[in-house]
């Protein structure tokens, strides 16, 4: 199914994108613009936005896996001797 009209982008494109870009980094942030520019385009009138975030997240690898299972807990922090008030 086309997802962007102006680049004729499909949702497998999409998906390949992904997938190819988490299988060469466990830890990147996939974003539309790094799909675009994975699938050597770039986007032109932004239309496509929504329906192509709702494709992306349908998409299992969207996630950073070491966060994915982490959702919903807040991060922990801690601070040394010395530091904070
Ligand atoms: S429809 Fe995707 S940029 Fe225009």
């Amino acid at each position: 199914m086309i997802i962007c009209q102006c680049m004729n982008i499909t949702d497998d494109d999409i998906h390949a994108a992904i997938d190819w870009m988490r299988a060469s980094d466990a830890d990147t942030i996939i974003s539309p613009g790094k799909i675009y520019h994975a699938l050597g385009k770039a986007a032109d009138c932004g239309g496509c936005m929504p329906l192509f975030l709702d494709t992306m997240r349908a998409n299992d690898n969207l996630k950073v896996p070491n966060l994915a299972g982490n959702a919903g807990e807040a991060p922990s922090l801690k601070v040394r001797k010395g530091q904070g008030s």
